[in-house]
C-alpha cells in the first residue's frame, strides 16, 4: 500500500486526496494551520485518510505532493522528504506570489525552484494545469478515444515513472515534457494550461510554448 503524504490541503491537496483514496492509497494530509482544522476533509476521505503537520505528512509520505501557494515554498519540511519522490503541482501567480525575478526572466521554472529548496529529493511536475474540479470527473480508462492528457516533467526517471503510472490509475495519459529546465512550456498562460487536451493536442501545445509569455 502506498501513502501519499500531501502537504497542502486546499483546491488541489482536497482533490488528489479524493482521486488518491479512490484508487487504494493512504492518504496523511496537511495545511498550514494544523490537523484539527482537517476533521471535516478526514471524516469525507474515510479511514485510509488522516490528518497531520506537513512535517508529519512528509516523514509518513513514501511519496509526497506539494501543492501550496509557491510564495509558501520555503515553508515545505526539507528533512522528512528526502529521498522521496515528490509531486509539485505549483504555479506561479505574481498577485498572489508576489514577483519573482528568476521567473519574470525565465531563468528558472517554479518546479527548479522546489527541487533546489528539496535538493536529496526527487522532484516531478504533476496536476498544475488541471483545474482541481477536473480531477476526479475527467479521467477515463486507458483506451479511451480522446482520453486527457496531463503533463509531467522530472530530472528523475524513477519520478516521472511514478506520475505517469499515479495519472494511468486516475484516467489521465502522460505527456513527459523532459527535465525540470523544461518544465516553463507547461506552466501558466503557456498553451497547454487548464486546457482539455489529449496526448497529440498536449504534445502540441507543449512545442507551441515561448518561454517569455
Ligand atoms: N486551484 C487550481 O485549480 C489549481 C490547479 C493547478 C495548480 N494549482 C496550484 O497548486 C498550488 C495549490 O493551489 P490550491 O488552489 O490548492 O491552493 P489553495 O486552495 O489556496 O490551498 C493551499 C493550501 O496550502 C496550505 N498551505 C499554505 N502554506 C502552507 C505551509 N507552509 N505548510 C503547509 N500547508 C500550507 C493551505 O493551508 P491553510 O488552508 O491552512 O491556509 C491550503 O491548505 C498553487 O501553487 C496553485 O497555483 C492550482
Amino acid at each position: 500500500m502506498t501513502t501519499l503524504g500531501i502537504i497542502g490541503a486546499g483546491h488541489i491537496g482536497s482533490q488528489v486526496a479524493r482521486a488518491a483514496v479512490a484508487h487504494g492509497y493512504d492518504v496523511v494530509i496537511s495545511n498550514s494551520r494544523g490537523p484539527e482544522t482537517l476533521g471535516d476533509l478526514v471524516a469525507e476521505l474515510g479511514p485510509n485518510a488522516s490528518a497531520a503537520t506537513a512535517e508529519e505528512a512528509g516523514a509518513a509520505g513514501d511519496v509526497i505532493v506539494v501543492t501550496v501557494p509557491l510564495k509558501a515554498l520555503s515553508q515545505v519540511p526539507v528533512e522528512p522528504l528526502a529521498g522521496k519522490i515528490v509531486l509539485d503541482t505549483n504555479n506561479y501567480y505574481f498577485e498572489r506570489d508576489g514577483h519573482i525575478d528568476a521567473l519574470d526572466k525565465g531563468e528558472t521554472t517554479t518546479s527548479q525552484m522546489l527541487q533546489e529548496h528539496l535538493p536529496t529529493s526527487k522532484v516531478a511536475k504533476a496536476f498544475n494545469h488541471i483545474a482541481f474540479g477536473d480531477i476526479t470527473t475527467d479521467g477515463a480508462p486507458a483506451g479511451t478515444d480522446n482520453r486527457r492528457a496531463l503533463a509531467t516533467s522530472s530530472d528523475f526517471d524513477e519520478a516521472a515513472a511514478f506520475v505517469t503510472s499515479f495519472y494511468d490509475e486516475l484516467g489521465f495519459d502522460t505527456v513527459n515534457v523532459g527535465p525540470l529546465s523544461e518544465s516553463w512550456r507547461v506552466e501558466r498562460d503557456r498553451p497547454a494550461y487548464v486546457v482539455r487536451q489529449n496526448a497529440a493536442e498536449l504534445t502540441d501545445n507543449l512545442t507551441k510554448a515561448n518561454r517569455l509569455p
